[in-house]
């Protein structure tokens, strides 16, 4: 039998790991990475890629550097976590800190964040203070607070979270043999890009790939400080998860883009939407709208002037559209319709197709 042990066991030797470690595992990583049938042919390449990182134990990309950051919470011998969220950070927080007897400490803006996050976070058990701000307002809070209580700060400042989200890319590199031409993400708090990269990075001077890719981050509209080149003081999107004003790791994203010969640019909600619908419709993938903003940013590709014939691309899918059903549920354009449950009524309605 194949038992697949957990991140921090598979790719120990490239993890920043001590005989303390404790080899924690939800069963986090090792995700699926799809081929494109339509959204990649549509716009002439071929080797479209999307790794799915909604697959993950608790929906999105947190758990992999969640489960780094609480295993070194538990080496340190710390009894507390916290986090300031857009949501996913929380949930998966919550989830880690249930399994290994840490409490839980979410910090959200008010009314921002999607049902099914929250609904997380409040299933796992953490203590969840919903603040009067806005995620950067929660984020600013959570670092003066670790200053004066003893809790492991686990936004993905904490170092052992960015260590742990490079996996993602040791993966991709494992799974095509090489590292792809471009990889497509949404960018929020700035960790993620900045992880894959490092990851990629880290393959390649241990010899693991002969090749890195361009990193092409993707920030919504109304929510574009690095793209804008300013903090944005009131973050405007429907893709909860990124709408972000002042990100954390701002100055690694801007090294991410630079050294790999990359992009950051902005992708609208109509063009988030846009591609969520068809990954949904066309693809048969769920993803949550943060996540489409990196396959909206794909699809802007050859308007950047970007040649993708012969191209591999991996676009990052990086939560579970099961998570913001209010989204889901707005743009939806099945209507659920009503039958008696004989097969002649059902007959009588299927006529009507
Ligand atoms: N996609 C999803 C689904 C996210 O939840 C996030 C960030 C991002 C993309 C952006 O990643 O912040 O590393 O640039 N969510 C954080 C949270 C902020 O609190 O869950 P990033």
């Amino acid at each position: 039998m194949f038992y697949y042990p957990g991140l921090i066991n598979r790719y120990k030797e490239y993890l920043p790991v001590t005989e303390n470690t404790p080899f924690i595992s939800l069963g986090e990583g090792n995700t699926p990475l799809v081929l494109s049938t339509t959204i990649g042919p549509s716009i002439g390449c071929e080797k479209l890629f999307f790794k799915l990182e909604g697959c993950n134990p608790t929906g999105s990309f947190k758990d992999r550097g969640m489960v780094m950051a609480v295993a070194r919470a538990l080496e340190q011998k710390k009894t507390r976590i916290v986090c300031a969220s857009t949501g996913n950070t929380s949930a998966s927080a919550s989830a880690y800190g249930a399994r290994y007897g840490l409490k839980s400490l979410v910090l959200v803006p008010a009314g921002e964040i999607a049902l099914g996050k929250l609904l997380q976070a409040m299933a796992y058990g953490a203590r969840i203070l919903a603040v009067d701000g806005s995620f950067d307002d929660a984020f600013a809070t959570v670092r003066s607070l670790v200053e004066i209580m003893d809790m492991e700060l686990v936004n993905s400042v904490n170092p052992y979270r960015i260590e742990g989200q490079k996996t993602a890319a040791f993966e991709i590199v494992d799974t095509l043999g090489e590292a792809p031409d471009f990889i497509c993400i949404p960018v929020g708090n700035a960790g993620n890009i900045t992880s894959y990269w490092d990851g990629f990075k880290t393959y390649y001077e241990h010899g693991k790939s002969v090749n890195l890719p361009r990193m092409m981050g993707f920030q919504a509209a109304g929510a574009a400080p690095i793209v804008n080149g300013e903090k944005v003081d009131d973050p405007e999107t429907i893709a909860s998860a990124i709408k972000i004003g002042n990100p954390a790791s701002w100055g690694k994203a801007l090294k991410a883009r630079d050294e790999s010969n990359g992009l950051i640019d902005v992708v609208t909600d109509d063009q988030i939407i846009n591609a969520y619908l068809r990954l949904s419709r066309e693809e048969g993938i769920f993803c949550e709208p943060a996540s489409a903003a990196a396959v909206a940013g794909f699809l802007r590709l050859p308007d950047l002037g970007v040649d993708l014939s012969d191209k591999t691309v991996v676009c990052i899918l990086t939560g579970n559209g099961l998570k913001d059903p209010d989204v889901s549920e707005k743009q939806a354009t099945v209507e659920i319709e009503i039958v008696d449950h004989d097969v002649e009524s059902v007959l009588k309605l299927l006529q009507n197709h």
